[in-house]
């Protein structure tokens, strides 16, 4: 969920600012025979079995069929303002903490301004004063510990891959949604479908983790947070 969550923004210029927080590009190259397959790639591709459990939760099955309740979209905006807010601060912190390469200094920088520009444009849009205190689910919860596990126990490239299932995964999701323009969802799969998470992600993770050691470790890690994003979505809407 980065930073990309905002459905709700229609103007343009908005969007092409707020999406580059947690979205990617749809369309992505393909290794060549014979190539080896780019960490950014192989990534996503080792976890698609996840992407598509997500897919087929009751929540977006609802959302593509326009019968999701009010109610239960609400309670799932509320959450996710929650994880936006408290990503900000982590982001926050990482710029402190990196301090080289200049890479990733700049990563953890861009990053952290494009989360804290959304988060600003989220409250202001919801007319909410400081920092709401909400409170999370249990999905939420775990989710935005790991974050925080990550950030305290692992080095801070796996930070960035921790970052990445949200980008990738809510872009795809909304061009997998069919949905035309009288759902009352609509506006969620439009702002989320477009975005380029290639630009921050691709070149930093190829060039950090190359050992099969970090490979492994970025693969769990990644895996980890799309079942993270999954639960989320399970526990938004419960059958
Ligand atoms: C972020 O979420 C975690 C887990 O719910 C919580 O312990 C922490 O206090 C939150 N941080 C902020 C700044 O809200």
């Amino acid at each position: 969920m980065d930073s990309g969550r905002k459905f709700w923004f229609q103007a343009g210029w908005l969007a092409v600012g707020l999406l580059s927080a947690c979205c990617g590009l749809p369309t992505e190259p393909k290794a060549l025979p014979g190539e080896v397959q780019d960490v950014y790639d192989s990534l996503w591709t080792n976890n698609l079995d996840v992407a598509e459990q997500t897919l087929a939760t009751p929540f977006l099955q609802h959302m593509q069929f326009g019968d999701l309740q009010a109610d239960d979209y609400v309670s799932f905006m509320i959450q996710d303002i929650n994880y936006l807010l408290n990503v900000t601060d982590l982001l926050k912190e990482m710029v402190q903490k990196v301090k080289s390469p200049d890479d990733l200094k700049t990563f953890m920088e861009k990053r952290y301004q494009s989360y804290k520009q959304f988060a600003d444009l989220m409250l202001t849009q919801f007319n909410l004063n400081s920092l709401p205190d909400i409170k999370p689910i249990p999905a939420m919860e775990k989710y935005l510990a790991d974050y925080k596990a990550i950030m305290e126990k692992e080095k801070p490239i796996f930070f960035a891959v921790s970052l990445l299932p949200c980008s990738r995964l809510w872009i795809w999701l909304a061009n997998q949604l069919k949905e035309t323009y009288g759902n009352a969802y609509f506006v969620w799969k439009k702002n989320n479908m477009h975005g380029n998470p290639e630009k921050h992600y691709r070149a930093l993770l190829n060039k950090y983790l190359k050992t099969p050691d970090k490979l492994k470790r970025a693969n769990q890690i990644f895996r980890q947070q799309m079942q993270n994003e999954k639960n989320f979505f399970s526990a938004s809407l419960q059958e």
